[in-house]
């Protein structure tokens, strides 16, 4: 049997570089794999299953033989480079923003909504990683008791806009603030900053917008009422939320926890225990915990939600798309 051929652009960053270690990792039979970057990082080795890789420049004249490329930069190259190699007969698979709210193109989180494949036209979008952990715990509440809507406050990691983060933390617990001020217009060490993205005139952050529209697409419910507040905080890795989400049914606390428990997607924790943040790098299930009725609303539940942004919310998400993708 012949093995796959990939590609990843973006392979010097975090989720390129996790990306190439979840497939290192796996049984898959690889025949080719082909790591890209800028100009910078062009002649650079990149170890893959003890075997040195050269990561080179995308160029628009490439014709590399791929079955699958992996978009892991930023918004700007999956637009210059997606249309081209898609036409090519390559399935591109986008961890950028780009293509996620465009008509025609999946936006896909395995266990939600892996129908959405089917008559795919060689572009898939992987979704914004704390939408993909919110929904990983909402989505067996919602086949049980339907849910109406959700209001959500993020407490996300530094690492969420890529290695530039880690740096800019670790430079401001060293008293310089230069780096951290660039990234994010703020000093980040001892602080929390309530604005990922722009704001736009409605007050929302482009974090928040994506937040609402991006779940509305996966879970094709146009009507769910949605409310976000995100916030950057200290902590490296892994995004943490508390969400507060109603339903269509009556609910009960004890019930919720059954089904999360049973659930595969999720780990829960009980007796009033807790995920941090700490404890889920490099973890592949999100956790919820502190999971309780919600005071505020009717058939309403409340709880801590904990994921990694880098594995679940990016790079193991666009690996379980090919997966499904080689079963259809
Ligand atoms: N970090 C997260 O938690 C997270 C979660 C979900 C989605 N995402 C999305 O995933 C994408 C990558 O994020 P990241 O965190 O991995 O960022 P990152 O650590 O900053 O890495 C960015 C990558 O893009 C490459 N790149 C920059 N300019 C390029 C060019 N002109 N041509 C080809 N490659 C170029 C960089 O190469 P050089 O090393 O050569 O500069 C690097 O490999 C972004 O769209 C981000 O929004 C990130």
């Amino acid at each position: 049997m012949n093995g796959l051929k990939i590609g990843i652009v973006g392979a010097t960053g975090l989720v390129g570089q996790e990306l190439a270690s979840i497939i290192g990792q796996s049984d898959l039979v690889i025949d080719d794999l082909r790591f890209f970057a800028s100009e910078r990082s062009s002649g650079i080795s990149i170890n893959f299953r003890g075997q040195d890789i050269t990561v080179s420049e995308l160029c628009e004249s490439d014709t590399p033989n791929l079955d699958y490329l992996f978009f892991c930069a930023c918004p700007r190259i999956s637009e210059r480079f997606i249309p081209i190699f898609s036409k090519r007969g390559i399935v591109c698979i986008d961890n950028s923003s780009k293509y996620r709210m465009q008509d025609g193109i999946p936006l896909v989180v395995p266990e939600i909504n892996s129908h959405a494949l089917k008559g795919h036209q060689n572009i898939v979008a992987n979704p914004n990683c704390s939408t993909i952990i919110a929904l990983m715990a909402l989505m067996p509440l919602h086949d049980a008791f339907e849910l109406t809507g959700f209001c959500v406050s993020t407490y996300q990691a530094v690492s969420g806009v890529g290695k530039s983060g880690i740096s800019a933390l670790m430079n401001d617990l060293n008293g310089d603030h230069e780096a951290s001020t660039k990234v994010f217009g703020h000093q980040i060490v001892f602080n929390a900053l309530p604005k990922i993205g722009d704001i736009d005139e409605t007050g929302y952050s482009t974090e928040e917008e994506k937040m609402r529209n991006e779940s509305r697409k996966i879970l094709d419910k146009s009507e769910l009422r949605i409310s976000a507040m995100c916030v950057r905080v200290p902590v490296m890795r892994a995004h943490s939320m508390s969400i507060f989400a109603s339903f269509k049914k009556q609910v009960n606390p004890r019930e919720a926890e059954e089904i999360l428990r049973g659930s595969k997607s999720v780990d829960f924790c009980g007796d009033n225990s807790f995920p941090c943040p700490l404890d889920m790098g490099g973890k592949n299930l999100c956790a919820v915990g502190r999971l309780r009725m919600d005071s505020f609303v009717e058939n309403g539940l409340s709880m801590w939600v904990v994921g990694d942004q880098i594995r679940k919310g990016a790079a193991l998400n666009a690996f379980q798309i090919m997966l499904i993708l080689e079963d259809l």
